[in-house]
This record gives structure tokens, sequence and C-alpha cells, in this order.
């Protein structure tokens, strides 16, 4: 059966901060807590891969065929990023993955802690399906309070509440903070006919709690210490966050997901003209266009290791690293040599070996509007801004962008 649904890429956000300060007077932000999974070999760059092919489905095609997809968990990162979330007038507690590539929210990913409707859940006659490529879920839509802090409560949000849902474990739903326009057709309405759902930004801009309809991400880089510090999810007013420094560059929005155009230089050679993609917080490597992480790799000497899916370098070629340069609304934003690699604390959560350094890049078959992947490698050193009030994302500098922890 040819599936009619949205094609959704799952995206895991996330968290950090401690040694910052809280960003504003208010709390509209919400903490992110950063789950670094200490299971070894996670299949990093193949999850990577799962998720570029829904996005390129759903840029060449809304309708995919479910034999394309390859059975990877939508979630199978070594570290992920969920927000902690209230539900209806009980405030009953839900833990989502936050997602910048797809943009329902739902809860029940775990049977043995269902929703329990409350005096403010309504229930509807709609079936929510996402697809997000590598998994999916199913179940009934409601609408019902959210509360993701004290000032900021939703009412009325439209949420899905699971049947039935294949690829995730260790979280309850996702948190979706992408474009509304990737909720079309997840609802398959009886009564109404609903084409798109209101996601958790829009109905805060529209109930007033914000006033601009605008999304800040912080991430912190991962050390693999004990008490890492969360990330922030700002909401509205994101502007004089302590969590970046100095300006923001903004560049337009580009296709349905969080999409940019950048262009990629490695030192003082540039090996990718402007071209369009993805800024993803799910997506935890950087994709690159094949012959762009070609001339990077072959500058930078590595060797593909069986083991990890990732290139290996040596220190004396990791001591010999250019800047890996991200040009984005004519900014510059280099990731140093230190940002380019896998956190070596981590090394062994992803069947790699303690003491080895493996770059955090990835090669990926481009096709029109999906020519790389900004992962969480980019977004942990550049505070992002996802700014749906302007059709526009945006990047600045963070304390953390020449942080050396990797
Ligand atoms: C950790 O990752 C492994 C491999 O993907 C998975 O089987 C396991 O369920 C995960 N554990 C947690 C607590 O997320
Ligand atoms: C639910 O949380 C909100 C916001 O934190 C609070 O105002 C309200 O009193 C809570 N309700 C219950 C029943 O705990
Ligand atoms: C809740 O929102 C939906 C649209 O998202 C709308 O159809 C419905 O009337 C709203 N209900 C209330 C009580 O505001
Ligand atoms: C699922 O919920 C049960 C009951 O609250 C809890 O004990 C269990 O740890 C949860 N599983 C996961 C994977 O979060
Ligand atoms: C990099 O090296 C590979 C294998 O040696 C080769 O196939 C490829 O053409 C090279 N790419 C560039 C851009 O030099
Ligand atoms: C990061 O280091 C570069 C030099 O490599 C420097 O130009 C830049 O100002 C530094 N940025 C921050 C935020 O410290």
């Amino acid at each position: 059966m040819i599936c009619p649904f949205v094609v959704l890429s799952l995206l895991v956000f996330g968290v950090a901060a401690a040694p910052l300060a809280p960003s504003q007077s208010s709390s509209l932000s919400i903490p992110i807590q950063k789950h670094v999974n200490v299971t070894g070999g996670h299949n990093l760059v193949n999850a990577g891969h799962s998720r570029a092919r829904s996005f390129r489905d759903r840029t060449v095609s809304k309708h995919i065929s479910s034999t394309k997809r390859q059975e990877v968990p939508v979630v199978n990162e070594a570290i992920t990023y969920i927000a902690e979330i209230a539900v209806g007038a009980d405030n009953q507690t839900f833990h989502l993955l936050v997602d910048t590539g797809s943009s329902n929210t739902w809860v029940g990913a775990n049977a043995s802690y269902t929703y329990v409707p409350s005096s403010s859940s309504v229930w509807t006659d709609d079936i929510v399906i996402v697809d997000y490529g590598s998994g999916y879920f199913f179940g009934y839509e409601y609408y019902d309070t959210v509360t993701l802090s004290n000032d900021l409560v939703i009412k009325n949000q439209s949420i899905g509440v699971a049947d039935f849902q294949q690829g995730f474990t260790s979280m309850d739903g996702v948190l979706g903070i992408g474009p509304v326009d990737l909720t079309d057709g997840t609802i398959l309405g009886s009564l109404a006919p609903v084409t798109t759902v209101p996601t958790v930004s829009d109905n805060l801009f529209n109930q007033g709690v914000i006033s601009t309809e605008v999304i800040g991400v912080s991430f912190v880089p991962t050390t693999g210490a004990a008490n890492e510090p969360d990330g922030e999810l700002i909401f509205g007013a994101v502007e004089g966050s302590s969590r970046y420094t100095g300006q923001i560059t903004y560049t337009p929005r580009e296709t349905d997901y969080w999409g940019i155009a950048q262009s990629i230089s490695y030192g003082d050679t540039e090996i990718m003209s402007i071209a369009i993609g993805v800024v993803d917080t799910g997506t935890t490597l950087n994709y690159m266009p094949t012959d762009t992480f070609n001339a990077y790799i072959n500058t930078t000497g590595g060797i593909y290791d069986e083991v990890t899916g990732l290139y290996e370098i040596t220190e004396e070629q990791y001591n010999a690293l250019d800047d890996l340069i991200f040009t984005i609304g004519g900014t510059d934003f280099p990731l140093t040599p230190n940002a380019q690699i896998w956190p070596r604390d981590l090394n062994e959560n992803i069947g790699g070996e303690a003491g080895k350094i493996y770059l955090a890049a990835v090669a990926t078959e481009p096709v029109e509007n999906l020519n790389f992947i900004n992962g969480y490698v980019f977004l942990e050193r550049y505070f992002s801004i996802f700014d749906n009030s302007n059709s526009r994302v945006g990047f600045a500098v963070t304390p953390y962008t020449n942080a050396t922890t990797n």
C-alpha cells in the first residue's frame, strides 16, 4: 500500500547548559535534557542516512512506498534531547524528544505509561498518522492543555495519543517544532476537513503567550561527564539570551523543513558552492554532498573505519586540521578542528576505540533541496533560531563555539 502520509523526520533536540544563566527573566524557556546512551554500537551513520532518505522522499514526493524504508529505529543516536512537558488538567508528565524535523506533538510511545484523559481532554474522531521514514506512530488526536512551563501554557493543543508506534524507545513521544507545513496530511479527519495541525509554537503565538513565533535552540557540546549542562528551548523573544553572543545572522527558510542555503569551505578552499539543505536537531553528524565530502576527507587524510562507519584521522592529522567553514547568509560559521571530531570520551558509545579520533562528518547523495544536513555537531557550536513569523533561520556564536571538549 502506498502511504498517503507525509513523511517526516525525527529530530532530536538538545539540551544543554548549566553554567549558563537562565536566558530570560521570564520562564519562556524550558530545559532540554541530554541523554547519553552508554550502550555501544549505535549506528549513527545509518540512522542519519535513514533520516536523510525521509527528508529526500518528502522533497521529491509526499507519497512514498514503505518498501523504500530501511528498518533502522528512528532514534538510534548515542545522544538524544528530551523535554519534560505536562498534559491535561492533572499535569501528567511526559518526556518528549524535541524535534525540528517534524511538527506533530504526541504522547503514548511507552505502552506502560499511557495518557490518562482529564477534565481538559477533548477526544476527536480524527486519526493521526506520522511516518518518520524509519518509524511511525498512529493513534487518535485529542485537544488538551499542554504545559511547557509555568509561563508556557497552551490551551486546546492538538496532540496525538499513540495506539501503536515503531522506532521510539526510551521516550514518551515527540515535541514537534518544525514548520506547520510538515503536519499536512497527518490527520485522517472523518469530520473536519483538517489539513494541518497547529503546532505547539503556532498555538503559543495564536494564544498570545509569545509575541513572535520564534524558537531558539541552545545545545552544549557533549563531554561525557556525568553532570552535563542542560540545553534550552526558548519560545518567543530570543534576543538578549545569554545563550549566544554577538549578532544573529538570519537566512530565509527554504523548503518545507527548516531548510537553508549555505556554502562550505575547508580552510581557504570552497568545497561546496551555495546549495540548499536542512538544519536538523535529530541528526547527530554533519552530512555533506559526496564530492564535497571527498574533497574534505582527501585533504584531512581520513581513513574509513568499518566499525563506526566514520573516518579516522591520526593525532598528527588532527593537529593539521583547518577550519571547516559553513557560510550562511553572508556570515562564516567555522567549525574548529575540535568541533569537527566525535567527542573522544564517547568513542566507545559508537563502537569506536578509546583514544582514536573520528571525523563527525558523513557523505550523502545530493538531491535537489537536500544537499546537506547540519546536525547536532554543528548546532552544539552555534545557537539556532527557527523563526516562523519571518520564515527564516538564524545562527549566532555561543560560549561553546570554540570549546575544546571533544
Ligand atoms: C541504548 O541504545 C541501544 C542501541 O541502540 C538500545 O538498544 C537501548 O535500548 C538504548 N537504551 C536506552 C536506555 O536508551
Ligand atoms: C499544573 O501546572 C500548572 C503550571 O505549572 C499549575 O498552574 C497548575 O496548578 C498545575 N495543576 C495541577 C493540578 O497540579
Ligand atoms: C480547539 O482548536 C481547534 C482547532 O485547532 C478548534 O477547531 C476547536 O474549536 C478549539 N476548541 C476550543 C474549545 O477552543
Ligand atoms: C515506561 O513506563 C513505565 C511506567 O511508568 C516505566 O517504569 C518505564 O521505565 C518506562 N519505559 C521507558 C523505556 O521509558
Ligand atoms: C578523494 O579520494 C577518492 C578515493 O581516493 C577519489 O575517488 C575521489 O575522487 C577524491 N575526491 C576528490 C575531490 O579529490
Ligand atoms: C574562535 O576562534 C577563532 C580563531 O580560530 C576566532 O577568530 C573567533 O573569534 C573565536 N570565536 C569565539 C566565539 O571565541
